[in-house]
């Protein structure tokens, strides 16, 4: 019997949250194009094709002044609003650096401390105080779920203005996952590329929400292994092990990093999430069983890569930075790359930049 269509348009926020992820990914598309990027769920094999390839061709451009100059001219007429009250480094100033790029005008706001929200404002009102200023956001917030609110309000609004999401609570942080799958399509390019790969994920695998986000991805991608490596407490969750399933992707579920690094094509570590902590339950976890040390390289097959989403703490020791398997700092600089080209796509100038 054919489902019944959800009138999207018609449910509160309540009603739209609840609503399982493929029934309402139509929201936040407009004419078959992707509106507001949220989830890695919204990426097929093409989608992710084209984000790549329009990156590599930023990358190539933009190394010479006159091809930075041109891509300086597409997007100058636009606006960005920056919205980041949650910590963080790279996915901020990475943003900012594709927006630079294309030539946008950025305004930022770092923490609720310094908006009105401090004054009473709800989120939501000032989310909608940045759409009669810019034309697209790009927000990391520490509320799960407040990104694709965001892009539920605006989207009903006059103004509807595309919305990023840079991260959300434990949730979700679709463009590190982007970032990530393309420095391993870059790393493996010669390799037959990602299918067929084995990809071990190490740490805290409960509250790393690029671990939840990576994982999604990979299922575009044909006999991908993963080798879950955690501490029993910080082992995926449910949604994770049921999405696999139901998406046939092969995985496997350790404590022990050591005995599993031989078989990995990509070593991708995490940090402890100790910012999720409710009892510092994390005080009681030996992460040092998940840090990545010089000696334990020898492990390691002779052509696999070293990752991590970043910030570091103790988890790949620095004198690992010189192995050159370790595959971190270009991968931190292809989020510049991956998210300009991402900006591009939401503005529908690809064709301009191929060109
Ligand atoms: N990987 C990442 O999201 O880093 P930041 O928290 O520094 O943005």
């Amino acid at each position: 019997m054919a489902k019944k269509k959800i009138n999207l348009d018609k449910l509160s926020w309540d009603e739209f949250y609840k609503i399982p992820l493929p029934d309402k990914l139509e929201f936040f598309e407009k004419d078959g194009k992707m509106f507001d990027c949220l989830f890695s769920q919204q990426y097929n094999r093409k989608r992710l094709e084209n984000v790549f390839n329009l990156a590599t061709k930023i990358r190539h451009t933009a190394k010479t002044k006159e091809g930075l100059d041109m891509l300086q001219t597409f997007l100058s007429h636009k606006r960005a609003m920056l919205y980041f009250v949650q910590p963080s480094t790279r996915t901020f100033v990475s943003f900012q650096s594709a927006c630079y790029i294309l030539g946008l005008k950025v305004s930022e706001i770092r923490s609720t401390s310094t908006s009105s929200e401090l004054k009473g404002e709800t989120p939501e009102d000032t989310i909608r105080t940045f759409s009669s200023y810019a034309d697209i956001i790009i927000m990391r917030h520490f509320e799960e779920g407040m990104a694709e609110k965001s892009a539920w309000l605006l989207n009903k609004t006059k103004r509807p203005i595309p919305v990023i999401n840079g991260g959300s609570g434990k949730d979700q942080h679709p463009t590190q996952a982007l970032l990530d799958l393309y420095t391993l399509n870059y790393s493996f390019e010669k390799k037959g590329g990602i299918d067929g790969k084995t990809i071990m994920m190490v740490g805290d695998l409960k509250r790393g929400r690029t671990i939840r986000s990576l994982t999604y991805l990979l299922k575009n991608y044909k006999n991908v292994k993963i080798i879950y490596v955690a501490p029993d407490y910080l082992k995926i969750e449910q949604d994770v092990r049921t999405f696999l399933n139901k998406n046939k992707i092969s995985f496997v579920e350790s404590d022990n990093m050591q005995k599993n690094l031989k078989f990995a094509d990509a070593v991708y570590m995490t940090r402890i999430q100790d910012e999720y902590d409710v009892n510092n339950e994390s005080k009681n976890i030996d992460y040092s069983k998940f840090h990545l040390k010089k000696d334990l390289l020898k492990l390691m097959k002779k052509d696999a890569i070293i990752m991590h989403p970043l910030p570091r703490r103790a988890e790949i020791e620095v004198a690992v930075d010189e192995d050159p398997r370790a595959m971190y700092w270009r991968q931190e600089r292809n989020g510049m790359w991956i998210r300009t080209a991402l900006i591009a796509t939401l503005f529908g100038i690809e064709d301009k930049i191929l060109k």
